[in-house]
């Protein structure tokens, strides 16, 4: 195992030492008066801005075309991505992005496109917006799809209004949204921000939704249950079939937080499972970029009772052609109102479609095989290192516990920070919340067998070099980061990193 910290403390490391240099603001680069571009004069005019005008120099940077893109360049290189190396983030699906998607959505006929341009010009993006929605229809087995809401959050939020309006419709103003604990945290979070109060339940003994309990606490007063499926343990709710039906005996609705679809498309039709209303994070399933807080894209599939309320706009087909249904009033249904400007991020619908598209439904059948199979390789090659709280099988991600490192005085965060030094992007850490010291590790179908291995080889590295007491390198990780450790102490405070819900005393090693 090369230890790559170590190698640069004994000066063997052969890496890039620029980067590890200090990059100097932009604007305490170059000098005044220099430029990348030369510009003319513009003309003489009096009163040019209606005395809006400068009255002092207001000190952009001055730099010349080289330096600019040398600055921003090395700022780049300072960031770790998915094409630098296997970014392992439980419950963030970073997996490759087919480079052919890129190449379609530059196409001039869709990258140049403008919302506002007149429907009759746009009747072929029109066209791909539906096919799209048709293809995440099929693949999810529900009739209707809302294509607007731009992330995951996004599309949950939407789902929740729309849940609330058709309540409203039928004069039923419920006020309570039961989430598990082993939901994604977003939900809770969504909830409350639509209104609703957010009840809890517990994991039991599997990780999975105790149903006893959700069975207590469903009555006529809850509007929604939101399961996310996989869990945030990794771990598929088997008794989803159940809980639909108990939570629509309860006249409430079903959401499922789709966002982990990798580890099921092709294989399970959400449809058939008695899910209302579910969300789809096309930037993770169907492999478009992520983006922080865009550009993301996560189109919410809806049952026959939810589709009427649905926000707009959508595309509908006519004698004509197809048209776009702006505004409420124009819908033959009762759509909420409209939730995100023009309609959707349609950038990531050409390129998901793309990717569905190359991969036809054998190949997306195979992503859900692959992920599921990558993170159970990954299981049984540490079991033995790390605690698996939860009986195997997993589904796309493996969730380990800290237990094997108690008394070593290493942490699972002191773990994070030694693989940042072996040139990988840890894994998720102290999520979720239902296991002390969460380790939870999502290899996705796109890494190498290689790649997964050299993973596990140094996470069992790192494992043995903890045993052996060796405390003060992992305290002092990382130490070829630009930014070497940062003020962990607050972190350390933190009551969250500390906290686990009493309800799952069971879990807690
Ligand atoms: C299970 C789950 N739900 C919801 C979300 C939120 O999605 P977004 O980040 O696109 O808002 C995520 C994000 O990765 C997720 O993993």
């Amino acid at each position: 195992m090369m230890d790559r910290a170590m190698m640069d403390r004994e000066g063997t490391f052969t890496g890039n030492r620029g980067l590890e240099k200090e990059e100097p603001l932009i604007f305490e680069q170059g000098s005044p008066g220099k430029t990348a571009v030369d510009l003319p004069e513009p003309p003489a005019s009096k009163n040019r801005l209606g005395g809006l005008e400068r009255r002092a120099p207001i000190g952009l940077p001055g730099l010349s075309e080289p330096e600019v893109v040398r600055h921003y360049l090395r700022l780049s290189q300072k960031n770790y991505g998915i094409d630098t190396g296997f970014y392992p983030l439980g419950s963030c699906t970073m997996k490759h992005n087919p480079r052919i998607n890129e190449k379609v959505a530059r196409l001039p006929g869709l990258g140049d496109l403008h919302p506002l341009q007149p429907v009759s010009t746009v009747q072929g993006a029109l066209e791909l917006i539906d096919t799209c929605a048709h293809w995440l229809k099929v693949l999810t087995g529900m009739p209707a799809v809302t294509m607007n809401p731009a992330a995951g959050a996004h599309g949950e939020l939407v789902g929740l209004m729309t849940i609330r309006a058709a309540l409203e419709d039928r004069g039923d103003a419920r006020k309570r949204v039961l989430v598990p604990e082993s939901a994604h945290g977003t939900n809770p979070a969504t909830a409350a921000m639509c209104g609703y109060a957010v009840q809890s339940i517990p994991a039991d003994d599997r990780g999975r939704v105790d149903l006893a309990i959700l069975r207590e606490r469903l009555d006529s007063d809850v509007a929604a249950v939101m399961v996310t499926n996989p869990n945030t343990c990794g771990l598929f709710e088997n008794d989803v079939q159940e809980i639909a039906k108990a939570t629509h005996e309860a006249g409430a609705f079903f959401y499922c937080d789709g966002a982990n679809f990798n580890a099921l498309v092709g294989r399970v039709r959400p449809g058939d499972l008695g899910i209302d209303c579910m969300h789809l994070n096309l930037h993770k399933t169907f492999s478009t970029p992520h983006g922080g807080g865009g550009p993301g894209s996560g189109p919410v599939v809806l049952s026959e009772a939810l589709a009427p309320y649905a926000p707009v706009p959508y595309v509908v087909h006519g004698p004509d052609g197809a048209t776009l249904v702006e505004k409420p009033d124009d819908s033959d249904g009762k759509p909420f109102g409209r939730i995100k400007g023009f309609h959707g991020q349609f950038g990531m619908f050409v390129r998901a479609l793309s990717y569905m598209m190359s991969l036809g439904s054998d190949g997306l059948r195979d992503v859900s095989g692959d992920a599921v199979l990558s993170a159970n390789y990954i299981l049984a090659r540490l079991q033995d290192t790390f605690r698996v709280p939860f009986p195997a099988p997993c589904m796309h991600e493996v969730l380990f516990s800290d237990r094997t490192l108690k008394g070593t005085g290493v942490t699972t965060l002191d773990m994070a920070k030694a693989l940042l030094d072996e040139g990988f992007h840890p894994m998720t850490v102290y999520f979720p919340l239902v296991v002390n010291g969460a380790m939870l590790v999502e290899p996705t179908e796109t890494e190498s067998k290689e790649s997964i291995d050299s993973f596990v080889d140094t996470m069992k590295h790192l494992a043995e070099r903890a045993a052996a007491g060796d405390v003060k390198f992992f305290h002092d990780s990382p130490y070829l980061t630009p930014r070497r450790r940062l003020d962990e102490t607050t972190a350390a405070r933190n009551p969250i990193l500390r906290w686990h819900p009493p309800s799952l005393d069971h879990a807690a090693e």
